[in-house]
């Protein structure tokens, strides 16, 4: 049976497979049955997981955080994954990746997500900018291996740096629901004590349990927090004199990921520092072969093809598109192609002629290629 209430937006499992027979498919080609369901309920999918704003806030001058109710078809996350998250801005469908920061038990079935608009996020100025509740969205299920393992380690160090803390706080927050018993010391590092996302609620987790500590470093105002300057060995040595011991979470900018890294492989225990596992394949450039030419259509530039990734061509034309991972995980590069063919360089899989969405940073041409940029 179909949900009535807007707020469930739940279709039946009975119904959902019904639906998502290939009779009903053909019934309903060329759009597809989703496109009839969006017409009782946006958030109504046979497959997707769509999810709708219920509320806004602003925790900071530069973030959002979004709560969601997902469809029926979510099925929840381990505390530290990310999720994709869509949203179509002047009709154009754009990617990016988010860490839910509520708990992995939280009772009300909605999903929290805190996004820091930067100057040059293009989604997350949106968000920002435009969220409001009753707004739907298009999520992916939960993925990533940075999450809390199913046996919770005893002793827990959880490090994070400007809106990396969202994973750890959901980390943070799970345990916490849990009663874990162990001592869990939480270190966060941003620029200001107005920058810190989450700081009421960390400092009220810290006065309620007693077996969590909370660390913060503020760059901008060195007097105000507990750590003093940026991220150093003699500083962790101070405050966390059992660091090595510990099971430790880390997420935050590449400076501070690496200085971390770094610090575990030096003393031999890297095997104990948990991060999100972005791996690459290599991109091997085949400039002997390269055919055709690059046109990036928006911006009038053409150049010839040198047979590396298309956003490092737009890069190389003067263009700057926007990027994130660069390894074809966060979707932050997605762009059009109006025609031409490349090839994923993730799979060496050849893409199809004319119109697609890609991701230009695990893309190379293959022949005359044509972008929206
Ligand atoms: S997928 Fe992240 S920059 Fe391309």
């Amino acid at each position: 049976m179909i949900a009535t209430s807007r707020n469930t937006s739940f279709l039946s499992t009975g119904l959902r497979r019904v639906l998502g027979s290939r009779v009903v498919a053909a019934m309903t080609t060329p759009h597809g049955v989703d496109r009839y369901l969006e017409l009782f309920d946006p958030t109504w999918s046979v497959n997707e997981v769509r999810a709708e704003v219920t509320a806004v806030r602003h925790p900071t001058a530069d973030s959002v955080t979004l709560s969601l109710r997902p469809n029926g078809n979510w099925q929840g996350f381990r505390a530290g994954q990310f999720v994709r998250l869509t949203v179509e801005i002047d009709g154009v469908r754009r990617t990016r990746c988010y860490s839910p920061a509520n708990s992995a038990h939280a009772t009300d079935g909605k999903i929290e997500l805190t996004a820091k608009a930067h100057a040059n996020g293009f989604v997350s100025r949106f968000l920002r900018e435009q969220a409001r509740p009753g707004m739907v969205v298009t999520l992916s299920q939960a993925d990533g291996s940075f999450a809390l393992p199913e046996q919770r380690p005893e002793r827990v160090l959880l490090i994070s740096g400007g809106s990396g803390i969202t994973p750890v706080m959901a980390m943070l927050r799970t345990l916490c629901d849990e009663g874990h018993a162990g001592r869990i010391t939480f270190l966060h590092y941003c620029n200001a004590a107005r920058d810190l996302i989450y700081a009421e609620e960390l400092a009220e987790i810290a006065a309620r349990y007693p077996n969590v500590e909370l660390l913060r470093g503020f760059a901008a105002s060195e007097q105000c927090g507990e750590l003093q300057g940026l991220f150093n060995r003699e500083q962790l040595a101070a405050a966390v004199p059992d660091y090595a011991e510990a099971s430790t979470f880390l997420c935050g900018p590449p400076g501070m990921m690496k200085a971390v890294q770094q610090l575990w492989a030096e003393d031999g225990i890297a095997e104990r520092l948990h991060l999100e596992n972005f791996t690459a394949a290599p991109v091997v450039v085949d400039s002997t072969n390269a055919e055709g030419d690059v046109r990036f259509a928006r911006s009038e530039r053409l150049a010839a093809n040198n047979g590396a990734t298309l956003l490092d061509q737009a890069e190389a034309a003067g263009l700057r598109p926007e990027a994130g991972c660069r390894m074809g995980i966060c979707h932050t590069c997605t762009c059009r192609k109006l025609s031409g063919r490349v090839r994923d360089t993730r799979t060496g899989q050849l893409g199809e002629e004319g119109e697609e969405d890609i991701q230009i940073c695990v893309s190379v041409p293959v022949g005359t290629v044509t972008l929206d940029v």
